[in-house]
């Protein structure tokens, strides 16, 4: 399996504030894997280093070998990184459609393919972001990212706030995006049981350093090691 992602000796944070410290790992073409960590401990801080939009002090970050870290965001995102944002970065005032176009680049995720993936949208079409549930707009900023054509799709707890029958729904489509189609993944969750479920290997954070790294079977089957480090049993 190929290198996709490699990060050494990562410090950033905002302004003069360093929240990460010192944080290395690598992911493999077509791997998931489940970021975990309490409350405040540097998870959306790392996603939002991978995606330019912090303020980095330190260390390096390489997508398929290139150099990431001295980019701007849309160098980033042209390079590969496909950003859905804790706070879902959907275009309120454009239909879903309009959401889609405004950011596709070419490549097999084309507006079409993702409304297979998530029929809600189809159905939808023609619906401004304001007029979409929390469920939908998360499924629309999950889709904008993937018509961007990614190498690496970060998820920033995508399934935050949403109604159980929407996670199972949002569940199956990033399986699908993942396992079937290979699309390489990060995904953030406190909650961890499902994402683990479907990712490859874990890393959780506790005050911006990695204090557990393991694959995302064995993590799952540690119940004590789960309530130790995010106070959860499973
Ligand atoms: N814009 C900001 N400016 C300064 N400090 C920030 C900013 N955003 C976050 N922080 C600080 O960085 C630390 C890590 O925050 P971060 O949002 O990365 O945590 P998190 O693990 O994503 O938490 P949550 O699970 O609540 O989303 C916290 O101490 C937080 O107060
Ligand atoms: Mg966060």
């Amino acid at each position: 399996m190929s290198e996709l992602l490699r990060i050494e000796n990562l410090s950033a944070g905002y302004g003069e504030a360093v929240v990460l410290h010192d944080v290395a790992f690598a992911l493999g073409e077509g791997q998931t894997m489940a970021l975990l960590g309490r409350n405040g401990t540097g998870k959306t801080t790392l996603i939002n280093t991978l995606a330019g939009a912090t303020r980095q002090h330190g260390g390096s970050i390489s997508l398929s070998g290139q150099a990431l870290h001295k980019l701007a965001p849309h160098q980033r995102a042209a390079a590969g990184i496909g950003w859905v944002p804790q706070e879902r970065n959907i275009f309120k005032s454009l239909t879903v459609h309009e959401n889609l176009t405004a950011v596709e680049r070419p490549g097999k995720w084309n507006p079409q393919r993702v409304y297979e993936m998530f029929p809600r949208l189809a159905e939808r079409k023609t619906n401004l972001g304001t007029q979409l549930s929390g469920g939908e707009q998360q499924m629309l900023a999950v889709a904008r990212a993937l018509v961007l054509n990614p190498k690496l799709l970060l998820l920033d707890e995508p399934l935050e706030g949403l109604a159980p029958i929407i996670v199972e729904e949002l569940l199956r489509a990033i399986r699908r995006i993942t396992q079937d189609e290979g699309l390489a993944a990060i995904i953030v969750e406190q909650h961890p049981q499902a994402i683990l479920a479907i990712s490859d290997h874990a890393v959780v954070l506790d005050h911006g350093t990695i204090v557990h790294t393991d694959s995302a079977a064995a993590l799952r089957s540690q119940p004590q090691v789960l309530e130790r480090l995010l106070g959860v049993a499973r």
